[in-house]
């Protein structure tokens, strides 16, 4: 019987990437098979995220819960990845001393070495250092799991927003170099893959040489349009700083490039952004938008909220507000203020109660929330480009796929092949997490 692996995956998008390539990569090299029952594994691995509270005592919780298992399985092995593993180090072993190795989310490509280790002998199996282009070397060719896919482009963060642990759990920014991004969109797309994302933490600060030039993430978006098959191209996440010129009229020759953008913008505050120390002002958040929406004026903006930050005022919060109902953002994330420890924010007084965040977050989420339900509504009677991703959840005689703006659509269809492809959907009811529509015309590859 092959070895089984348990992979449980916390946080972002960029995690469960992670996740992933750890899975291909044990696959590849150890011949694992992926099960979803913690106590038939022969290895447990935790990818683990620490942006926001409580991640470690979640973390070692979880731990307790399964070290019960070794007891009864003494050859199961536990590791610990992600970022709480590259804050707290060694710090897990003293914890937890039955964890048998310590990866980060930049030495995932290593998992399989620290596997072998025998740390019976007091070798310690604890790898948290940032190889970052190591990692992109290492990561094996990518299969699909549907018709679409994401494929990272750079990791890290050099940004070091006041209240942000990413800078130090996952290192400083380093870019992918474009052929291997350009030879994975390519396999991908042979595979019928049909949407790329491309994915970052700071995934517009990309920048690198190639055959002379300076290649930015505008380039890359270009470039794989040019590839048979890729129909729909989107990027995540992205900061308003980097929202550069070519990034903006890219919007205007690349119709591939969806009318949808995710871009984080924390407040609508200048005193705070630049407490956050985000580098930017409001005007220039706006700017870009709207700059954006002259060539595209269907387009969506979702966006990432912190309410309660250190010193924030009611007037502050009140800013928020004035700008959720200029832009009136589309399927957004908000939090209350979570203090890091190790962060420059931790050490800023901080008056507000918790129950006054509370109330902050209610205000601002009841009204994203009324925006969203106003977009799904304004969109019933339209003809939205859907891309088909498989039979619906709900109701195996529907199919299901996703508008540009990322929402849901089950149809009825006539045809099965029409998954991985986009078709034209009317869109004929909007309910709370979804839209109900029928087909008008199917049209892209065949
Ligand atoms: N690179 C992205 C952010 C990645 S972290 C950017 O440009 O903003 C994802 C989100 O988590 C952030 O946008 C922020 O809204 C939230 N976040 C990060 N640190 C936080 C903290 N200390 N407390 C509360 N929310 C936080
Ligand atoms: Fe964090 Fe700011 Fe970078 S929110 S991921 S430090 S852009």
């Amino acid at each position: 019987m092959g070895t089984k692996l348990y992979i449980k995956t916390y946080g972002c998008q960029m995690n469960e990437y992670d996740s992933d390539k750890t899975v291909d990569i044990l696959k590849e090299r150890k011949g694992v098979e992926v099960t979803s029952h913690p106590e038939e594994a022969d290895i447990i691995l935790l990818n683990t995220c620490s942006i926001r509270d409580k991640a470690e005592t979640k973390v070692y919780s979880e731990l307790g819960r399964l070290n019960k298992l070794k007891e009864k399985n003494p050859n199961l092995k536990i590791g610990v990845g992600g970022c709480v593993a590259t804050q707290e180090g060694s710090n897990i072993k003293k914890r937890a001393p039955y964890v048998d190795l310590i990866y980060g989310p930049q030495t995932l490509h290593r998992v399989s070495d620290l596997l072998e280790i025998d740390t019976s002998k007091g070798i310690k199996a604890i790898d948290i250092t940032f190889p970052i282009e190591e990692k992109f070397d290492s990561l094996p060719k990518p299969t699909t799991g549907g018709p679409s896919s994401y494929v990272a482009i750079m990791e890290g963060c050099s940004k070091y927003c006041s209240f942000c642990v990413v800078p130090y759990t996952r290192g400083d920014e380093v870019s992918r170099k474009p052929e291997q991004i350009f030879d994975e969109v390519a396999r991908l797309a042979e595979q019928g893959v049909s949407e790329i994302t491309f994915l970052g933490q700071n995934v517009n600060s990309y920048m690198m040489p190639f055959k002379g030039r300076i290649l930015r993430l505008s380039d890359l978006i270009e470039i794989i349009s040019h590839i048979d098959g890729i129909e729909r191209i989107r990027y995540t996440t992205s900061h308003p700083l980097d929202m550069t010129e070519d990034l903006i009229e890219v919007y205007q020759y690349v119709p591939q490039l969806v009318s949808q953008l995710h871009l984080p913008v924390q407040s609508g505050s200048n005193r705070i952004l630049e407490k956050m120390k985000r580098n930017y002002t409001i005007d220039i958040f706006t700017e870009a938008v709207n700059k954006i929406k002259s060539y595209r004026p269907d387009l969506r903006v979702s966006s990432d909220f912190i309410v309660g930050f250190p010193g924030e005022t009611e007037k502050d919060f009140n800013e928020t507000m004035d700008l959720v109902n200029e832009i009136k953002f589309d399927s957004s994330f908000s939090f209350i203020y979570s203090k890091r420890p190790g962060t420059p924010a931790s050490k800023l007084e901080d008056l507000t109660s918790i129950e006054e965040k509370k109330e902050r977050l209610k205000i601002l989420q009841d009204q994203l929330n009324f925006y969203h339900r106003e977009h799904s509504k304004n969109m019933i009677g339209s003809i939205q480009r859907c891309l088909v991703t498989g039979i619906a959840k709900k109701s195996p005689e529907q199919l299901q796929a996703r508008t540009e703006c990322n929402r849901v659509v089950n149809f009825n269809f006539e045809n099965i092949s029409f998954i991985g492809k986009l078709v034209d959907i009317k869109i004929t009811e909007a309910l709370s997490y979804s839209l109900l529509g029928t087909l008008h015309n199917s049209r892209g590859k065949n």
